[in-house]
């Protein structure tokens, strides 16, 4: 018999991606190997993120044109799942007549018998319950993920779900309420990612620095000083934290654990407390800045991105203004800007006022332009710098070459402890031309600064100190 092949697409946030990867592992562990196109695949898997209305038309039109493929071959089984899914169930199966299953994101534990199911009986499923078992949910939490290549940096699940219901928001819905994981069973699932190969891990939660709170298991900073001693790994990264939540001792873990990098993701939405306080996000403007002159007290040169949404219900030009007069108190490294969109089932969907499309566009545009120039000011004042950085493997540039022997030879990409991209070449005829392999730490002088990224040079490496990884990578060192 033919082995089955499944394919996924992923819309959406960082959880989604390790969602799909864990459905992944799930697949392979049922006999089915992953294929990067739909085409000639048994079973498509489109993982979908709903915090957003553009994600959702995404949807809709990727599943549109499975339809042919369907159409080619009857038994090819289409399966919607994530956050969509959940929210848009119903729809999903009404708009689109050759969708299988609808999985919702609490749903993932029981995907092998469903596709058994539909197997066995050719019948459309839909499976949204929320009432998943903590034996189901553990068991897709613990799913391992790492496989022959795991790559040098890898997410990891840290908790589920969201308490705060922010009034825009449709993660607590969707995700359902907070849970966080056993602190033993992270500790694990990073000590066998370091054995395979990876040197950073990205913690994931909707809300990080509220993890084990509920349960009383551990605090988050008491998570992060444990894995900080996890031998291999080089690098902790988290998101995503919320401003009201973040305590004095996790900042203060920005001083204390050598592996955690230098950067924070903290999104703070509007520089307004009336918009602050109408998205129901209990913190003023006075506590954010607090915070960010608590962390720069800590680690100087911590580098702050972050959220902002414009034009929720209600946002007048002189809300606009304090949130530009934000950007400009805090100056943030990079950031994200997102025009409202009303989500269903959510509070701020139910709010008069809403704010024309045209404005909200002429905001988020004036929004971007502001902060084009701040961060090329911080880009910039990294140029004559040595910075570290992790590399991921060769440059985009590189990768495109057919000949990397000429005198431009090879250029790496890695990231800085600031979450930079950085794209350098190792100096002519150093002698550590030969240890620069993905996962190596590597001194870089930074020469130029762009929009989004840094081009350096690397006088010299830390020689020796993955040997395993290089051996690996030995494809890539040319
Ligand atoms: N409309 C626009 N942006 C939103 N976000 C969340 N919900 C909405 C919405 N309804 C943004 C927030 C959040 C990010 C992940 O997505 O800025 O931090
Ligand atoms: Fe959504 Fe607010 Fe929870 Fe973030 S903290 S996931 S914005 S409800």
């Amino acid at each position: 018999m033919r082995e089955k092949r499944f394919y996924i697409n992923t819309i959406g946030c960082q959880m989604n991606v390790h969602d799909s990867e864990r459905i992944s592992a799930l697949m392979q562990r049922c006999g089915y190997r992953q294929i990067p196109f739909p085409e000639g695949a048994d079973l498509i898997f489109l993982n979908t993120c709903a915090i957003r209305e553009k994600a959702e038309q995404k949807v809709f039109s990727f599943l549109g044109r499975l339809a042919a493929l369907k159409k080619r071959n009857p038994d090819l089984i289409i399966a919607a799942c994530g956050c969509v899914a959940q929210q848009e169930a119903d729809r999903i199966f009404e708009r689109t007549a050759h969708v299988d299953l609808v999985l919702g994101t609490h749903s993932y534990g029981r995907l092998p018998k469903i596709i058994e199911e539909i197997h066995r009986n050719r019948r459309r499923i839909v499976d949204v319950d929320v009432g998943e078992s903590i034996e189901e949910i553990r068991t897709f939490f613990s799913q391992k993920t790492a496989d022959k290549a795991p790559g040098v940096s890898r997410f990891v699940t840290i908790m589920q779900g969201c308490d705060n219901f922010c009034a825009y928001c449709v993660v607590p819905f969707v995700r359902g309420r907070e849970r966080s994981r056993d602190p033993e069973e992270i500790i694990s699932e990073i000590q066998d990612l370091v054995a395979a190969g990876v040197r950073e891990v990205t913690l994931l939660g909707q809300n990080v620095n509220s993890y084990g709170k509920k349960e009383g298991i551990s605090s988050f900073s008491e998570l992060l000083a444990r894995i900080n001693t996890i031998e291999g790994l080089e690098r902790i990264r988290f998101t995503t934290s919320h401003p009201k939540d973040l305590s004095d001792d996790l900042v203060a873990a920005f001083g204390r654990l050598d592996k955690l990098c230098r950067h924070i993701h903290l999104p703070v939405q509007s520089g307004s407390d009336r918009v602050l306080s109408r998205m129901h996000r209990r913190y003023t403007r006075a506590h954010y800045i607090d915070r960010v002159k608590a962390l720069r007290l800590v680690c100087p040169d911590i580098s702050i991105t972050t959220d902002f949404i414009v034009g929720f219900p209600g946002e007048s030009e002189d809300d606009f203004q304090e949130t530009l007069s934000m950007m400009a108190v805090v100056e943030f490294d990079s950031l994200f800007a997102f025009k409202y969109s009303d989500r269903k089932g959510t509070r701020a969907a139910g709010l008069m006022e809403k704010v024309p499309e045209s404005i909200k566009t002429e905001r988020v545009k004036t929004l971007f332009k502001f902060q084009r120039d701040v961060t090329l000011k911080k880009y910039r004042a990294l140029v004559g710098t040595f910075q570290e950085v992790l590399v991921d493997g060769l440059s985009k540039k590189t990768q495109k070459q057919t000949d990397s022997s000429g005198p431009e030879g090879i250029q790496w990409t890695g990231r800085t402890l600031g979450n930079k991209i950085v794209n350098f070449r190792v100096k002519g005829g150093s002698p550590f031309q030969d240890v620069v392999y993905p996962g190596a730490l590597v001194r870089v002088h930074i020469k130029q600064a762009f929009a989004n990224s840094l081009v350096g040079e690397a006088p010299e490496c830390r020689p020796g100190r993955f040997e395993e990884i290089r051996r690996k990578h030995s494809c890539c060192i040319k």
